[in-house]
């Protein structure tokens, strides 16, 4: 309860880019998580971390080989999901989504199997959420998956400019109930 009010607060001072007041559910994260396998190493890359439920939901998923770049704009976030969560697997980076393909230049990396993305694309100047698409395609690799979460269905357009398939999922369990995006190449 304590961690939950902690998350509450600290969304609610920066709700212009969280988009959010509460953590999204274990539903949310069991749904987003879905194209995480244990079964093969895998590169995947986490768009707004927060403090870390999805991050934990797609560590506790993933191959012991596989790696994870998760991304988050604020340094406290940052700070929060550093100390809560510690895997030699996860490389917590402070910086915007936008700027993927210098980091994974950076980790010598040359494409990316799975995107789990938590931003608020919605409410993104247009320009920055169509790079954050457009890079996010581009560096998939060509059985990879870009997973969004938002609270609406108004990006299927955008989505839809960018890859070739474009489902979605409710997910009633949530506050406010989300919708889960699945798009591949
Ligand atoms: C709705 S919160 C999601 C937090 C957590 N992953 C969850 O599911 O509850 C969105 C997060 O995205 C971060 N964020 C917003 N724009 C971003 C960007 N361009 N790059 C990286 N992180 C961003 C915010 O700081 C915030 O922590």
């Amino acid at each position: 309860m304590r961690n939950f009010l902690k998350t509450t607060l600290a969304f609610s001072k920066k709700v212009a880019t969280t988009g959010a007041l509460f953590e999204t559910s274990r539903h949310v994260v069991a749904a987003i998580t879905q194209p995480v396998t244990p079964q093969t190493r895998q590169v995947i890359v986490e768009y707004g971390a927060g403090h870390g439920n999805i991050t934990r939901g797609i560590l506790a998923k993933m191959h012991p080989d596989s790696v994870l770049l998760a991304f988050e704009l604020h340094r406290e976030f940052c700070e929060v999901l550093q100390q809560n969560v510690q895997d030699s697997r996860l490389r917590v980076i402070n910086d915007s989504a936008a700027e993927l393909p210098r980091y994974l230049a950076q980790y010598q990396l040359s494409s990316v199997d799975v995107i789990v993305s938590a931003i608020p694309l919605t409410i993104l100047p247009p320009d920055l959420c169509h790079q954050i698409m457009r890079e996010g395609h581009r560096l998939l690799s060509p059985n990879g998956t870009f997973m969004q979460v938002l609270y609406s269905l108004r990006a299927l357009g955008r989505f839809r400019q960018h890859f070739a398939h474009v489902g979605y999922q409710s997910v009633w369990r949530n506050m406010p109930p989300a919708w889960i995006y699945t798009c591949t190449k």
